[in-house]
């Protein structure tokens, strides 16, 4: 039988389709005005494809193909991250063992988590428009911050140094891409067009400042990928649009927090979070939308 005369449903997709249909999207949007329902279409080599996210229900409400839960379910994280309707939205992610470390005490943290997650880490960088992260983490990992493990493109890298202490050896900076850029503090002088300045206050640079950059550069989607430091102010400061702690099933025993943050007295005072899970091999994302 011919693929256009198969039902709809008979059609079953592919994790690599589903992820060809979340890059659709992202490049979609770019030439849409907002609207209630987006409908995505992708041709395979074998079959039109065709879904419809709705922004109210916040999932896929029409689709031409069937596919395992836990695939529709990473679909439908990756479009609620393109079609949120804050501009910037910022998305936090980490890693952490269960007994809530990020990495050792000496900074090692490659892989606390599983493969599975890894590439999860990869796509959110492809979606993304930038990734953030803190000196720290560039120090201690000299992490590259491409999305090389998934087909798409990279992003933006902005790294805060506020000291200005990184050289342009490392990775996130040496990469042919281009991509990488800092912010300093503005009371260091600057003539290099991959560094921004902004003013401390209190030793830090203000959310609103870094936003409001954000938004001159057209820049909607913001991941910030940690360290621990620099997401806890971003939670802090009521900041992040979202959060995801995928919770690995090791035990550190001693290492660096992946909170630190004001201490709240009274736990019947804390509001309980609206969690959704979502299975990554051996680990388990919490996805928490503020
Ligand atoms: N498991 C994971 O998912 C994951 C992800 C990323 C990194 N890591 C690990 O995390 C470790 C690094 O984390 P970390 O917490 O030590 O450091 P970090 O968050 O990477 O960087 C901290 C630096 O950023 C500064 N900073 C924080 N907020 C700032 C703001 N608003 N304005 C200007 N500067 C700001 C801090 O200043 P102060 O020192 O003055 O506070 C500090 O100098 C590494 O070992 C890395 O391997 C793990």
């Amino acid at each position: 039988m011919n693929s256009s005369n198969k039902k709809p449903h008979n059609i079953n997709i592919t994790k690599k389709d589903a992820w060809q249909i979340v890059l659709q999207a992202k490049n979609q949007l770019s030439h849409r005005k907002k609207q209630k329902t987006y409908t995505i279409k992708y041709i395979t080599n074998k079959h039109n494809l065709m879904c419809t996210f709705s922004i109210i229900k916040r999932r896929l409400v029409k689709k031409n193909f069937s596919c395992e839960e836990h695939i529709e379910s990473m679909i439908n994280m990756y479009l609620r991250l393109i079609f949120a309707d804050s501009t910037p939205y910022f998305i936090g992610h980490l890693a952490q063992s269960l007994d809530g470390f990020i990495a050792t005490k000496t900074g090692e943290s490659k892989y606390i988590s599983s493969k599975e997650n890894l590439e999860h880490v990869h796509m959110l960088r492809c979606i993304s428009d930038v990734i953030i992260v803190g000196s720290k983490t560039v120090q201690k990992d000299d992490p590259k911050l491409t999305a090389r493990l998934v087909k798409g493109n990279n992003p933006m890298r902005l790294i805060l140094d506020k000291k200005n202490e990184l050289d342009n050896k490392y990775n996130v900076f040496s990469n042919k891409d281009g991509l990488g850029f800092k912010i300093i503090s503005s009371k260091i002088k600057n003539n290099n067009d991959h560094v921004f300045s902004l003013p401390l206050q209190k030793g830090y640079f203000k959310f609103n400042d870094l936003k409001n950059l954000l938004h001159k550069l057209n820049k909607k989607i913001i991941f910030v990928e940690g360290g621990g430091s620099l997401l806890s102010r971003f939670f802090d400061s009521g900041f992040l649009n979202q959060l995801q702690i995928c919770m690995c099933p090791i035990i550190l025993g001693s290492g660096k927090n992946s909170f630190l943050i004001k201490v709240h007295k009274n736990i019947p005072e804390l509001n309980y979070r609206q969690v959704k899970y979502h299975r990554m091999g051996p680990d388990i994302l919490c996805d928490i939308t503020f």
